[in-house]
């Protein structure tokens, strides 16, 4: 089980283990996230000097806006433009970007369409779909509905998962993760690896290619512990779907196993956590190289 195979969509409610765990992802994947970034706007052509970075990004699924200030932060000359579904998250995302003048948020549902709802969402340079495909099965649409946002030339950036992205060799671990391949399964969220190359095709995107994130969990390095701390964070903040909505678990046997986990000295802990980025260039004129 990842733990972002099972959260962000509507099965979930956003419970403070969760939030907790959102800002670990954020301070795990940050330094990637900007590399990542910064590869997108080369794809695009577009400028990285932050003075002459005048482009313009739309944020879709943005959360609490971590990433959203992030991309604000780092090029105050951009226009950065930010939707979620969850009202309760966009406020958040609302107070976190207060001193970004160059940020607009709104509450949007990605399935619908965006030209004409979200405000001034159109002709956008950038894209970005950070960890938000996972949770929903009608991908066409969404990438559609993406494409539709961007120029000719324009570029999405997606965070994704793949179907096994979580390595734990440890007895306590394997009920839970068998409990989370069985949810992704029942809520038909799995296949993304093989899928996105075609999807993206078939929604008129160009030059897609996809890396794969790897980091290691657990043994002697700050890195590893930190990552630990991240994947019990998520187990904990599972709890909810994978024993109450769908009854996969019983939540005495969830917590001995999350409790057992957690005993364990890290040092003695190896696996890694896995996700995957990809790049993608909506076809068309205007597109540089
Ligand atoms: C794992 S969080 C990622 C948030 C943010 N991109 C980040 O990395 O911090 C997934 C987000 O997707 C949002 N989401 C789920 N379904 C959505 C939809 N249909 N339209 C827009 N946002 C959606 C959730 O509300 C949640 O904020």
């Amino acid at each position: 089980m990842h733990p972002d195979s099972l959260f962000g969509g509507e099965a979930f409610e956003r419970g403070v283990d969760e939030r907790r765990r959102l800002e670990y992802q954020f301070e795990l994947l940050r330094e990637d996230f900007d590399l990542w970034f910064d590869a997108a706007l080369r794809l695009a052509g577009l400028r990285l000097d932050p003075a002459g970075a005048t482009w313009s990004v739309l944020d879709a699924g943005c959360g609490e806006g971590l990433f959203t200030h992030e991309i604000a932060h780092r090029y105050p000359r951009a226009r950065v433009v930010g939707f979620d579904v969850d009202a309760r998250a966009v406020a958040v995302a609302e107070q976190r970007c207060a001193r970004q003048p160059n940020v607009a948020l709104s509450v949007h549902d990605v399935r619908q369409p965006i030209l004409g709802s979200v405000p001034a969402a159109h002709g956008f340079d950038l894209a970005v779909l950070w960890l938000v495909l996972p949770y929903l099965p009608d991908r066409r649409t969404v990438l559609a509905n993406l494409a539709a946002t961007l120029r000719p030339g324009g570029v999405l950036l997606l965070g994704n998962v793949p179907d096994e992205a979580l390595r734990l060799d440890h007895p306590a671990a394997a009920g839970l993760m068998a409990a989370g391949r069985q949810l992704v399964e029942r809520m038909g969220l799995g296949g993304l690896q093989d899928s996105l190359t075609p999807l993206l095709a078939e929604a008129g995107f160009e030059a897609v290619t996809t890396h794969e994130l790897r980091y290691p969990m657990g043994g002697a390095t700050r890195s590893g512990h930190r990552w630990y701390a991240y994947m019990l964070t998520g187990m904990s903040a599972a709890k909810p779907v994978v024993v109450d909505t769908f009854g996969l678990m019983d939540a005495a046997e969830y917590d001995r196993r999350i409790d057992q986990l957690a005993a364990e000295s890290v040092l003695d802990i190896a696996g890694d956590v896995r996700f995957l980025v990809t790049l993608a260039r909506r076809a068309g004129s205007g597109t540089d190289g």
